[in-house]
């Protein structure tokens, strides 16, 4: 084997000094050095390690891809590449000026497995189902499941489809210069007609997430993009129950708001037999503003590991000087008030933290809703939930007062709401889950 082909191969396992690939390879230091020259402009080198280590991409054509950030004024600057090495490394080769976020906990680039803010952009939930789907009935190129995408998938879909995802954070070369596409700005009235085409199997180019059916438009009457979550405009039980959930949403989110804790805006349209809950989008901003948004699963699994519960991950990321006070607090405020709504979804996507410099800050809340409610995959069984007593939140003494406030009044107009079913109010008012709340404040 000749000389630069033998360090070729190690280069491609990973990054190695100099002298690790004259033991492996038993070349001279002047063999390799002449070697690892001519390579010089495909090498990858190790930041801030002392000798300096290097390493090659892996072969296969399309392991790299370049990507880039939006300002909320729509202003585009590079961020870097991200390389997938021959060992299932990856490796991040930041521009200058960008967040060191980006480099991971390690703070060199190199990452065991996906980088953590790749990882909310792959089509996830039900309109990254919809959109794999129709993806696969293109192109053989990409697997008919998303339970069968691999990396090359992903770094595939972030090439040719990089531009319009979540956050601000847009992919491949292509889509460098190209302003973004005409804005048809939907009214409410064609709401039904979006429904009734997603039904039909059409799919949005959209890897938004969560398992809820939905849609994303630009909206006339808010001028702004929105994600709109929808009911089936059937009359039965379990659509009742979904659109019970939808106003527990659409209150929780408003009197958060309004004690100033950052809640996504939010409307409730009750049309077409059908309840829409339409969410103004925080990661777009006027027609080419974006705003980054990565979720807490993804921050989680690389700069904590705890794994779950948003307040003890807050509690780390204050430790680790990743996120502010107020910000810790807000979250503490956020996880016990939907304790006591009965929000049993709390998972680590429904939470997410944008960067700003080199630390991440809590983004408005989203998907707060009474889901002790929701009817399950097989079967709509009769309402019923506790709310834990508030000893057990571990929330200090100002936090609770406000949060006992909040969640009051939340059940006040939920019970108030002449859009809830009759069962969830008839529960409502034999249960009074909220008396609970009254005793403890
Ligand atoms: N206002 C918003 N602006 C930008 N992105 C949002 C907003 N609201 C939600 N998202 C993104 O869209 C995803 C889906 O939204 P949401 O969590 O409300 O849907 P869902 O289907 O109810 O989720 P789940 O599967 O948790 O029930 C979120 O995980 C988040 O990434
Ligand atoms: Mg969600």
């Amino acid at each position: 084997m000749k000389s630069i082909d033998a360090i070729t191969q190690v280069l491609k396992s990973g990054f190695v000094t100099q002298k690790d690939i004259q033991a492996i390879t038993k070349l001279s230091q002047a063999t390799v050095s002449r070697c690892l020259k001519k390579l010089d402009d495909s090498l990858l080198v190790l930041p801030f390690s002392s000798p300096n280590k290097y390493a090659l991409p892996a072969e296969d054509k399309g392991y790299s891809v370049q990507f880039k950030e939006v300002d909320e004024q729509g202003n585009e600057s590079k961020l870097g590449t991200v390389y997938r090495l021959a060992n299932d490394q990856y490796f991040v080769d930041l521009a200058e000026g960008a967040s060191k976020l980006y480099l991971g906990e390690k703070g060199n680039g190199l990452f065991d497995g996906l980088p953590f803010f790749l990882d909310d952009l792959r089509p996830q939930g039900f309109l990254g189902n919809l959109f794999v789907k129709q993806l696969a009935d293109m192109s053989d190129r990409y697997p008919k499941k998303l339970s069968s995408w691999q990396a090359k998938h992903i770094f595939q879909y972030l090439e040719e489809y990089g531009d319009d995802l979540p956050g601000n954070l847009k992919f491949g070369v292509g889509t460098c210069h190209l302003p973004r596409q005409p804005v048809y700005p939907v009214p409410y009235d064609k709401y039904d007609f979006m429904c009734e085409q997603i039904k039909a199997g059409v799919s949005q180019e959209s890897s938004l997430g969560g398992e809820q059916q939905k849609f994303t438009v630009f909206s006339s009457e808010l001028n702004a993009d929105v994600l709109v979550k929808y009911t089936s405009n059937k009359n039965d039980a379990v659509t009742r129950r979904w659109k019970d959930i939808l106003v527990t949403e659409y209150h929780a989110l408003k009197i958060l708001a309004a004690f100033k804790i950052p809640a996504a805006e939010i409307d409730l349209i009750d049309r077409d037999n059908r309840f829409y809950l339409v969410v103004k989008r925080f990661d777009r901003i006027g027609f080419f503003g974006r705003s980054s948004m990565f979720s807490l699963l993804s921050i989680d699994m690389e700069y904590v590991g705890l794994g779950e519960n948003w307040q003890n991950i807050a509690n780390e990321m204050l430790k680790l000087n990743l996120l502010s006070k107020s910000d810790n607090n807000s979250i503490s405020i956020l996880w016990a008030f939907s304790q006591l709504i009965a929000n049993t979804d709390t998972h680590l996507g429904n939470i997410s933290l944008g960067i700003k410099g080199d630390s991440f800050n809590l983004l408005p809340i989203y998907d707060m809703c009474t889901m002790a409610i929701a009817p399950k995959p097989n079967s709509l069984d009769p309402i019923d939930f506790t709310l834990p007593d508030l000893d057990t939140l571990n929330i200090n003494q100002d936090n609770k007062s406000l949060v006992l406030e909040m969640a009051f009044l939340f059940w006040q107009r939920i019970e108030k709401d002449t859009r809830i079913s009759g069962e969830f109010r008839n529960y409502l008012k034999t249960h009074k889950p909220y008396k609970k709340l009254e005793f403890q404040s």
